[in-house]
């Protein structure tokens, strides 16, 4: 019997989304089969992320629930992708008997090798980090659709010292600014509508004289009628010449994902972030000046070692300060091996979690504030289809990436724009009645008219 049929699930972040495309892409031109369901499997690869305790432990649930599945099927192949490959493949080689593939980030090319090792009864293992390895000539395997992530870099050379991603990804290399455009010209002409270009840390994206902002207007001129999105930013190396390009450029959307962790300088130094809040707070202001209607998104880390409830103030007034429209919020995790591991994890868990829901509280309430705010006012909204809750309604997002639901009209189609006024607000989601179809992208030219 030939076996070929590959299930994989992803944990973890856009890049581990891009990277599975990636490894379906290289499996299915070594005559693989993709399928949907575990039961059906001869292959079952768990993409996976190390960047908290939380995400780690999800992953060793899940093998617990594959180990029924082996038993029953003894010949079955379990594989583990992805940042825990690289992290801790000795423990997972000693402790975890069933786990028989374990490859990390750059080392995916092997990996219909390192299956046929496994079929063999032995353990196929591939981990070894690469300075130049980044999949440029490969084409990701992905679904009909409007939404595509394109890796444009790999790896990170910051150092944050509370995280691991440097050490499971390795050094910071990225592909060429022709093979992007190449891909972003394939997607538009099968009809994709939105492309967000994905790395640890774009803005030092480097291709010959080709920076960030040069591959970010390459991209956007391509096909006008699609939306470009970008993350992440680190604020460190957010350029002038960026923001420019993004007001320049009317279908790059008006939406940074900045990162900010920490509202105390303090904390800022010992997590090695490079910047201080004034340099954070000024890069903001530059930014609403460069870019009418700009929105912004960030990451905190609440409970990072020596935190005090002063500084966990200073984190709620830099939000208050910015008003993001969104934000990723975390309880500070150690990770073995990074600088941060050193010190004493000494802010306990009740006052992590107590700190986390004052940050979580405040974000909802400037979220609130943030959609009431547009109630009368016109959005471009990208539809992306009917409303999950109810076929009456379609559901579709700003530029700003927020969601807004609208009556279904047969005259609006999937992937189409159309200009809506908004007439209602929740913190997650706008609701709105359609004015107009339109061409353009988003709002910016109708702001700086
Ligand atoms: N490269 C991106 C983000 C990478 S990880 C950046 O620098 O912004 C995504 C987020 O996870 C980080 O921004 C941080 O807020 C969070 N994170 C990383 N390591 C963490 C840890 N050890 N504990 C808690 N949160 C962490
Ligand atoms: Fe981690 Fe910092 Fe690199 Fe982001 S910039 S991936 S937080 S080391
Ligand atoms: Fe997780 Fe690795 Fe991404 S640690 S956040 S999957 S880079």
């Amino acid at each position: 019997m030939k076996k070929n049929n590959v299930y994989i699930e992803t944990y973890g972040c856009q890049m581990n989304v891009a990277d599975t495309e990636l490894v379906k892409g290289i499996l299915k031109n070594n005559g693989y089969e993709m399928t949907n369901e575990a039961d059906n499997a001869d292959v079952i690869l768990l993409n996976t992320c190390s960047v908290r305790d939380n995400a780690e432990q999800r992953i060793y649930g899940r093998l617990g629930n594959f180990k029924n599945l082996k038993l029953g099927k003894p010949g079955l192949v379990v594989g583990i992708l992805g940042c825990m490959a690289e992290r801790l493949r000795k423990d997972l080689i000693e402790e975890k008997k069933i786990v028989d593939v374990i490859v990390g980030p750059d080392e995916y090319r092997k990996l219909p090798e390192l299956i046929d090792v496994a079929f063999n009864g032995e353990k196929g293992i591939g981990v070894r980090l690469s300075r130049t390895e980044t999949y440029d000539d490969i084409i990701p395997y992905r679904e009909d659709g409007l939404q595509a992530w394109i890796s444009v870099m790999r790896g990170c050379d910051k150092f944050c010292t509370f995280c691991v991603v440097p050490f499971t990804r390795g050094r910071e290399r990225s592909r060429s600014l022709d093979s992007v455009v190449e891909e972003v010209k394939q997607l538009s002409e099968r009809g994709f509508k939105e492309i967000t270009l994905l790395g640890q840390n774009v803005n030092s994206y480097q291709d010959n004289q080709n920076d960030f902002a040069d591959l970010l207007a390459a991209c956007a001129i391509v096909d006008r009628k699609m939306r470009i999105r970008f993350t992440t930013s680190h604020p460190q190396d957010l350029s002038d010449k960026l923001l420019y390009a993004i007001a320049e450029n009317p279908n790059i959307c008006n939406y940074i994902h900045l990162p900010v962790q920490s509202g105390s300088n303090r904390i800022l130094k010992l997590m090695n972030r490079t910047y201080t809040i004034e340099h954070y707070l000024n890069l903001i202001q530059k930014a609403k000046q460069i870019i009418p209607g700009v929105s912004f998104s960030t990451d905190i880390i609440s409970g990072f070692p020596t935190e005090t409830y002063e500084d966990h103030v200073m984190t709620l007034d830099v939000m208050r300060e910015v008003k993001y429209d969104g934000a990723y919020m975390f309880k500070y995790s150690p990770r073995e091996g990074t600088k941060a591991y050193k010190m004493e994890d000494d802010v306990t868990e009740e006052i992590k979690t107590k700190r986390l829901q004052e940050i979580i509280d405040l974000q909802q309430q400037i979220s609130f504030e943030k959609n009431q705010s547009l109630i009368d006012q016109e959005e471009i909204v990208l539809i992306e289809g009917l409303s999950k809750k109810s076929d009456k309604f379609m559901s579709g997002r700003t530029d700003t990436n927020k969601v807004v639901i609208i009556p279904a009209d047969e005259k609006i189609e999937e992937g189409g724009y159309v200009k809506v006024k908004i007439n209602r607000a929740t913190s997650a989601t706008l609701f709105g009645v359609p004015v107009s179809l339109v061409n353009e992208t988003d709002n910016k030219l109708a702001l700086t008219a």
